[in-house]
């Protein structure tokens, strides 16, 4: 069904150990970014996914899921909503707090961005805990909208590319 597609981008993404501390395993999307193929069938798959879908936002989490939340966006007719880290965004924001393994962080959207009846999917590289796509759920349903699916690139540990 995928063409192979998968295994291509399974060979684009490599793993840095050690980064950014001692024990951390860190995903690397940046060298698919560099193999046009490999980041076009990563956003492609995800288009065939949802165009049809009748989805009405995709919301990227900062800051990775900003490489591919845009483009599917713009593939599939949606608007393209950012939730970003703290103090960033420049209007009134809602916001979520979540916790790390090393303290909290924090997810913001601006008021108005998404309204009652959106449908949204949530776009990030990865999901490791799931924390940070709990508070960008939490986010949208607080704002009205539907949150169909979530779309990762990466899930960790057991790294299936393109789950959702
Ligand atoms: C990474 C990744 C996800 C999150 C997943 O972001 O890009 O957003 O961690 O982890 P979780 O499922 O355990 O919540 P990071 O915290 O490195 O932030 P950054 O993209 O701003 O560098």
């Amino acid at each position: 069904e995928d063409g192979g597609r998968i295994t291509g981008i399974k060979s684009a993404l490599r793993v840095i150990p050690n980064f950014p501390k001692p024990g951390i395993m860190f995903q690397d999307i940046t060298t698919l970014l560099l193999d046009p193929k490999a980041f076009k069938d990563t956003v492609d798959l995800f288009v065939e996914r949802y165009t049809n879908g009748n989805i009405s936002v995709v919301a990227g989490i900062e800051a990775r899921g900003f490489i591919f939340g845009p483009s599917i966006a713009l593939a599939i007719g949606a608007k393209f909503v950012p939730l970003r880290k703290p103090k960033k965004l420049p209007g009134e924001v809602i916001s979520e707090k979540y916790i790390l393994e090393y303290g909290s962080d924090c997810l913001e959207m601006h008021v108005g961005a998404v309204k009652t009846g959106d449908r949204a999917i949530i776009v990030d590289d990865l999901i490791a805990t799931g924390g940070t796509l709990c508070a960008a759920m939490n986010l949208l349903e607080r704002a009205g909208a539907k949150v169909v699916e979530c779309a990762c690139v990466i899930e960790v540990p057991e790294l299936k590319v393109l789950s959702s």
